[in-house]
Formats: structure tokens, sequence, C-alpha cells
């Protein structure tokens, strides 16, 4: 056959091939077969050594033609299957944007510790700071300091947990009262928020729970600022139109004492089953730091006064939100807990802001 015959023949099965390609990397593989540096092209060429000097360059110009019409074919087919492919590749990939995102679970604050930081809160403004002590307490501490001694009937109400060598689980937080005036003097202005354990359990009690205790010392601290002080925050917490009243009361580490009712959230003061229809809500305890225990600290008590008290924040919770049981604090049922996410504290609000809704799972479709 003569090299344009070859040539020719070249030619229809190139258009053939590339005409029937189906992708562009089979079009890549003919591109080589016909036109690469080791192509049939390439081979056919190597004849034209034989050939007159004469005939030479008309074989070149027919050569060149072929190569130059398969190429063109080779743009062309290559533009097509490009466009097929990014076609096909774009439909895979559709994404339906209709579709709901994948919202990421965000958590929000457990709200024991969202009504603890609202306490806190409204006495850090009142210029008390925090401070915190151990869970595990020598009987000197929970008891013995606070003129709680031995024998005391007031130990009974406690129902203690014991340790085996004498220490116990403390039984409130008043006992970081005695920490903190032994390592420091007065003026003291301070919150203890921590948790606490009583034998003891059914739908109100638990035998471990939160307290808060409050302790403010210095010279001339008078009931009225106790009074003053624990008012404003009631009212703070409750909301300003609620009614605060104080009755006086026994606690072995404070005289006088008070104990501090607040209207009922639920009834107003009408009577209902919440208030046990009296109208009102036993909140805290409190009173004048009693003399016995400025001596055990080695105050004097006649130099310094102040006032303490102390709240259970479970207590505060359940009637701020009409809690039953306050089982329901421990369970973490998610369905329980997604209720109290919010708060109108803002700087509550800032801590349990949403994060922006992000896809929890990486997406199947890969965006390059
Ligand atoms: N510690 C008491 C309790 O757990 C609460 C209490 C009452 C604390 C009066 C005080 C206080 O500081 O002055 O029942």
């Amino acid at each position: 056959m003569s090299l344009v015959d070859q040539l020719q023949t070249l030619k229809t099965a190139a258009f053939g091939d590339i005409q029937t390609a189906s992708s562009t990397q089979a079009l890549d593989e003919l591109r080589v077969k016909f036109l690469g540096k080791k192509g049939l092209l390439t081979d056919i060429l190597k004849g034209v050594s034989s050939l007159e000097v004469s005939e030479r360059p008309k074989i070149g110009q027919v050569a060149n033609d072929v190569k130059t019409e398969i190429q063109a074919l080779y743009q062309e087919k290559l533009g097509l299957l490009q466009t097929q492919e990014r076609d096909a590749k774009l439909k895979e990939e559709a994404v339906d944007v209709s579709m709901p995102g994948y919202v990421k679970w965000t958590g929000l604050r457990h709200p024991l510790n969202q009504v603890l930081l609202e306490v806190q809160e409204i006495f850090q403004k009142l210029g008390f700071s925090v401070k915190e002590g151990p869970d595990v307490e020598s009987d000197y501490y929970n008891f013995e300091a606070l003129n709680i001694p031995k024998d005391h009937p007031a130990r009974d109400m406690h129902d203690t947990f014991y340790l085996k060598n004498g220490d116990v689980l403390r039984t409130h937080t008043s006992p970081v009262q005695i920490r903190t005036m032994k390592a420091q003097t007065p003026p003291i202005r301070i919150i203890v928020p921590g948790k606490v354990y009583r034998c003891d359990t059914d739908v109100t009690h638990s035998p471990m729970f939160h307290q808060v205790e409050g302790l403010y010392v210095d010279t001339d601290v008078t009931f009225a600022q106790l009074k003053g002080t624990l008012s404003h925050f009631l009212k703070e917490f409750f909301g300003q139109d609620k009614k605060v009243r104080f009755r006086p009361s026994y606690f072995p580490f404070t005289e006088p004492s008070t104990e501090v009712d607040v209207q009922c959230v639920k009834c107003e003061g009408h009577g209902c089953n919440i208030c046990k229809r009296t109208g009102w809500l036993e909140i805290l305890g409190a009173g004048m730091v009693n003399r016995k225990v400025f001596e055990s600290v080695g105050y004097d008590p006649d130099v310094v006064t102040g006032f303490a008290f102390g709240l259970g924040i479970e207590r505060l919770a359940m009637l701020k939100y009409g809690i039953p049981d306050i089982r329901l604090f421990y369970e973490n049922d998610k369905r329980f807990l997604s209720q109290f996410g919010l708060s109108q504290s803002p700087l509550v609000a800032a801590m349990t802001a949403p994060t922006p809704a992000m896809p929890l799972y990486p997406s199947k479709v890969q965006v390059k």
C-alpha cells in the first residue's frame, strides 16, 4: 500500500475511533495511539526516508493535512466529552438546597447551674466573691466551730453521712465560713456554692444537693443590712413585685436567726398546693453571726459583726420553674434539660447562645 493510502487508512480509522470514544480518557489514549511520538502516524512517516527526494514534500503535505484533520476532530470531540462529563458530575453531585441541614445539638446549661449563675450574679454585683471548700469535712468544721457541739440536737436534723475516720460528708456549706474567716481578716463578703450531703430522699430531698452559703463580716454590720441584702436578692431572683418576710428562727451559728419567705410564686399569696395554703414559700435561713463562731475563728466579737445565710439551689430552681420532683435534675433526660436553655440573665444568655448550625456529619457531597 502506498504511503498516501496508508495515511488515508489511518485517517479513516482515527476518525472512526475518535467519533465513538466515550470518555476524555479513552479519547486521550486515541491521541497517543495515532498522533503520539511512538504512534501510528510516526510509524508511517518512517517510510518517507525510502522515497525519492522529489516525492517527499507531497507525502509530507498529505501527512500534515491528515494530522491537522485528526487533531481538529480530536479537539471537537474533547470539548463535547468534557461538557458531557461535567454535566454528569454536576447531576450526580447535585445539592438539594431545600433539604434541611444537619443541625448541631448544642449543649445547654443545666438548670441547677443556670440558677446558681443567677444567684452568683446578683451577689457579685453587691461585691460578694465566690469561695469553695471541700466536700469531705472534719467534725470540727462542719459542726463544732459552728457552735454545734456533740450531742447538740441540731445534729439530728442533718442526717449526716459519717466516714470511718470520723470525718463527714459536709451537711451544709457553712463550714466554708469558718475556713474563710480563719484564713482572712475582715471585711469578708463571700458566697459559697457547693454540693452538700444528707441521708434523706423523697420528691423534694436528695442525698446530694446544692447550697449557697453567704457571709458578710465587717465592723458595724447590722440586721438591717441583712434584711436589705436578702430582700434585694429575693426580689431580683423571683420578681420585684414579690413580697418578702422575715420570721424568727433558730440556728446554732447565728443569733438572732431568721427564716426568710417569699410570696408564693404560683398563687401570689392566696394559698395553693405549692405553698401549703400559707401564701408563702420558705427560701433561706439567715442570721447575725453568733459570737461563739467569731470566737472559734479568733475574731473579737466586740469588734466585728456579720450576717450569714444559706439557701438550697434545687429548691430555688423547683420553685422558680415549677419542677415537681427533685430527681429530674439528676436523670439527665434531654426532654427535661432542653427546656431550660435560655435565661433572662444576659450573662447566662451570652454563655448559652447557640453556635451557628453546621453539619454534624461530613456531607456526602464533596465541595471542591
Ligand atoms: N446551714 C443551714 C442549713 O443547711 C443553712 C443556714 C442557715 C446557713 C442560717 C446560714 C445561716 O449561714 O445563717 O440548713
